[in-house]
């Protein structure tokens, strides 16, 4: 039987990652969006689905506003929530998107109780530990969706700089989503050479800041709207590690119980990711500096939890 993949928001993020659940024929896919927006999720999935003779990979799509039919799915991908518009506070944000994780981490509780969760909706981290505390779901089954994308962009980055394919960097980026990310330059390699004997450690610096202003660069750019090409992707190798027991170890967001000191919340570390969701939690030996920010990235995340408590 093949595999159900639900995905939570038919926005651009949550459309581009169906598409490429679909492209890469992982799962059949549901496409769940808000009842006003009815007809819209329903026509992205016919759209996809008019596609699939072309990618001779059989997987179907489907549309919907309901979000019961996230029953039977292996993996929910939450991509529903506003991005913060001009004029509206932290905290406006936080609370907007808390409403709309609520409905849908309770649709996941009673209709696909099994479900492995990749949270996409921001602010990151605060979000994934709000579904996990609304849906109940074991620690293992729920993560947010940053480092990778957050590596994906150094990585890219890297390659620009050394002229070479971004598959042979590897990467690691820790820490919260957002202006306190922790981009780890010594365990960052370049065809197994640390970048930091490949570029002097100013440029270096430089490019670790566009990593860290690296969503930033493309709302500039955009306009209206945010990225998604890419956190789409870093989304669905999240979902094709799960599906297909890869046992990748990638930086996700994930729940601490003392790991690096902290506890109480999620934040971004490296993880073994496979078919039974976070298998494992590596520990890093981090420098001064790094254990630092990573400290300072997690109270940033600490308080925002503290004030959806509140
Ligand atoms: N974690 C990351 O690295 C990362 C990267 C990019 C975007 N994001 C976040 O992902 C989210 C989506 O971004 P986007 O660019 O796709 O936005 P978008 O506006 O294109 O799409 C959001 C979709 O969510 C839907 N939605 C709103 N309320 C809903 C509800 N209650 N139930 C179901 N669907 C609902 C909207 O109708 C819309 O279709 C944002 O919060 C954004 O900040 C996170």
């Amino acid at each position: 039987m093949k595999n159900k993949v639900a995905v939570i928001g038919a926005g651009n993020v949550g459309s581009s990652a169906a598409l490429f659940i679909a492209e890469r024929g992982l799962a059949d896919v549901t496409l769940i969006d808000r009842a006003e927006m009815e007809g819209m999720p329903q026509g992205k999935s016919l759209d996809m689905e008019e596609a699939a003779p072309l990618w001779h990979k059989g997987v179907h799509m489907t549309g919907s506003t309901n979000l019961a039919d996230v029953k039977g799915s292996a993996v929910v991908v939450m991509t529903a929530g506003f991005p913060r518009k001009p004029g509206m506070s932290r905290s406006d944000l936080l609370k907007a998107n808390a409403e709309i994780i609520k409905p849908a981490a309770e649709a996941v509780k009673q209709h696909a109780p099994d479900a492995i969760v990749v949270v996409v909706t921001n602010p990151l981290d605060v979000m994934t530990w709000y579904f996990s505390h609304v849906s109940g779901l074991p620690k293992q089954r729920v993560m947010g969706m940053a480092g990778i994308l957050d590596s994906a962009r150094f990585r890219a980055f890297l390659a620009m700089e050394l002229g070479i394919s971004g598959a042979d960097i590897q990467a690691m980026v820790l820490g919260g989503h957002g202006d306190s990310m922790v981009p780890v330059t010594k365990y960052t390699v370049a065809g197994g050479i640390p970048v930091e004997e490949l570029i002097p450690a100013e440029r270096l610096a430089q490019i670790v800041q566009r990593t860290r202003d690296g969503g930033a660069e493309i709302v500039k750019l955009l306009k209206t709207g945010s990225a998604y090409y890419a956190p789409a992707m870093s989304a669905v190798e999240m979902v094709e590690a799960i599906l297909l027991d890869q046992k990748r170890l990638v930086p996700c967001s994930v729940a601490l119980d003392g790991e690096y000191g902290l506890k109480d919340l999620f934040i971004g570390v490296p993880i073994v990711l496979g078919g039974s969701g976070v298998e494992k939690i590596v520990q890093l030996k981090l420098s001064d500096a790094d254990q630092a920010a990573l400290a300072k990235s997690a109270k940033d995340v600490a308080d925002m939890i503290a004030e959806l408590k509140g």
